[in-house]
């Protein structure tokens, strides 16, 4: 068994980590930098998303080449340094796969293109009319799924951008060259793997249009994913490696599957899956802002949680990645609650049951950057969607505000370092400008402060270590009716942990039972952030976005039994 649940990984997007060579694209050198950084914050695992040769439309997850490194990140050497100097610091490489799809450069695509039939079996390819799509599916980034090519007289199917061609799974000979990528960095020594949208994979047999929605209940946890998945970690003898699938609009039953620790139908070590991150999405369209529901945030997790325990799966835990907007400025306070905002999103995610993931500049409470003009955007999806939002009636400053909210270059401005211009990251001119707070939030002004956002991270990734009850205790929830609050109780044998969070800018009271004089157990603040904690007999008070983690300690004396 791979060992993952006392551990946490944490996610480099190497284009915007540390930039060695003044071109203002990080790159592997630059990571190589920051190692120790790293090793500092505690983290055991790094996911490096694509670093493989790409025309970069989809930055990196439109891929050329599986198996070589592309230049503006560095060579081949460099990742093999990469590999040896993290396991000398104690932490593993995990690569990111992303097999659902190559980029139409690749050769496979290429050699389709040019007639060649055994490659265009590798891909979707559909018979048809130039007039019609095989099916009214929609692109996840906006448009049709299917492109026409007149040279062939077919259409090939891309639920990404254009220059994304669906890999056809359902051709034996695909699987076995992707078995081959993946035993190629299995011998280098990479210690995981991220499988991108691998939910996706398995198409249906029959291609039909979808009278309800945009086609994804057609491929989303397709007929063969799951046999897919086993014969892929079986074939690669990846069992023992930590694995995480990123699953699209997936099903809590086929999460619990796709992370069975049964070792007879072994698939993935754990799941991200993004339900969570849709309760700030007006009627389900993320470029429809509203409030987030907190209702319904609790019960996603408690959902999540609890199904995921009964059925023995195991949860990637997480709030941001490159897709996402930063989630100190989603869910909590970029002003004057900043600093306990961050901290309590960071234990309300990082002490519940599963693995947590934590993304470059999450730990020290990174915002969105606050672009005002379509100009500083890059992202493919933010570039259509501005389009899009405009064709449908949008003024320009609107469709600006809902990027401003959404885009996911929120996620991938620069790291920062340190306060001076260009944050650290960079000599040169940034790929994609720095936030505008770059000069105020940075590693520089927080790695030595003991009460600092990165200091709470910190802590939390030594407790994971050192605490069974979080790695592999089981939970239940408190106070569920409560939007403001979300509580839950970790217990495993007699360790005890109770973790209260108040999701709002607001002072909330809320009952806590299990603090009841009379109940027979005393409880200690093991951590929290601010001062003291305002708890007396069954009742607390939370002050604005405050997180408490209370710690069990024994029994107390007027509540020994008589024997
Ligand atoms: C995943 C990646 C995202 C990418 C998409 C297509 O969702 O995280 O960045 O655009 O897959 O590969």
């Amino acid at each position: 068994m791979a060992d993952f649940k006392d551990k946490v990984v944490y996610q480099i997007y190497p284009k915007s980590f540390q930039d060695s060579n003044g071109d203002g694209v990080g790159d592997l050198q630059g990571i190589l930098e920051r190692l120790d950084y790293l090793k500092e914050l505690g983290v055991s695992y790094l996911w490096l998303t694509p670093v493989f040769p790409s025309p970069q439309k989809d930055n990196g997850y439109d891929v050329t080449d599986y198996c070589a490194i592309d230049p503006r990140f560095g060579i081949m050497e460099d990742m093999e340094k990469l590999i040896q100097e993290s396991g000398k610091r104690g932490m593993g490489l995990m690569l990111d796969m992303v097999f659902n799809h190559t980029s139409t450069t690749h050769t496979w695509f290429q050699k389709a293109l040019a007639g060649e039939k055994e490659y265009q079996d590798y891909y979707i390819f559909q018979e048809g009319s130039p007039q019609k799509a095989p099916t009214n599916w929609q692109s996840k980034f906006g448009g049709p799924s299917w492109e026409y090519v007149p040279s062939l007289g077919k259409w090939y199917l891309h639920l990404f951008d254009v220059t994304q061609a669906d890999l056809n799974w359902d051709n034996p000979k695909v699987r076995e060259e992707l078995k081959k990528v993946v035993l190629f960095w299995k011998k280098k020594g990479i210690r995981g793997f991220r499988f991108d949208v691998v939910n996706l994979i398995s198409k249906p047999k029959k291609f039909e249009d979808d009278q309800e929605g945009d086609g994804r209940r057609f491929y989303s946890d397709g007929p063969h994913v799951h046999e897919y998945l086993r014969e892929l970690v079986r074939d690669t003898g990846i069992e023992d490696m930590v694995t995480v699938g990123e699953m699209s609009s997936t099903h809590l039953e086929d999460c619990i599957q796709y992370s069975t620790s049964n070792p007879e139908e072994k698939e993935l070590s754990m799941c991200f899956n993004f339900h969570h991150l849709k309760v700030d999405y007006k009627g389900g369209d993320k470029w429809a802002l509203m409030e987030p529901d907190r209702m319904a945030l609790k019960r996603l997790f408690e959902d999540w949680q609890l199904g995921m325990q009964r059925g023995n799966g195991w949860n990637a835990l997480f709030w941001c990645n490159h897709d996402q907007p930063r989630i100190v400025s989603r869910l909590g306070d970029e002003g004057r609650y900043w600093r306990e905002s961050a901290k309590m999103l960071a234990a309300a995610i990082h002490l519940m049951r599963g693995t947590p993931y934590i993304y470059q500049g999450e730990e020290i409470g990174m915002t969105n950057p606050h672009f005002r003009q379509i100009s500083q955007y890059r992202d493919v999806e933010s570039l259509n969607y501005y389009r899009i939002l405009l064709d449908r009636g949008k003024t320009k400053e609107e469709a600006l505000s809902v990027l401003a909210a959404r885009s996911r270059d929120n996620g991938r401005t620069p790291m920062q370092w340190s306060p001076e211009e260009r944050g650290g990251f960079t000599k040169g001119t940034p790929w994609i400008e720095m936030a505008d707070n770059c000069r105020a939030i940075h590693v520089k002004g927080q790695r030595e402060d003991k009460d600092s956002i990165y200091s709470f991270y910190k802590e939390l990734i030594r407790l994971r270590k050192e605490k069974p009850v979080i790695s592999e205790g089981s939970i239940a929830f408190l106070e569920k009716e409560n939007p403001d609050v979300l509580a839950y109780k970790r217990q495993l044998g007699e360790e005890e942990l109770v973790v209260v969070n108040n999701l709002t800018g607001r002072e909330v009271v809320m009952s806590v039972p299990v603090l009841k004089a009379g109940t027979g157990a005393r409880y200690e603040k093991l951590l929290g952030n601010y001062e003291g904690c305002k708890a007396d007999e069954g009742r607390m008070e939370l002050r604005p976005y405050e997180t408490v983690v209370l710690e069990k300690r024994g029994i107390r004396a007027d509540a020994i039994l008589p024997v």
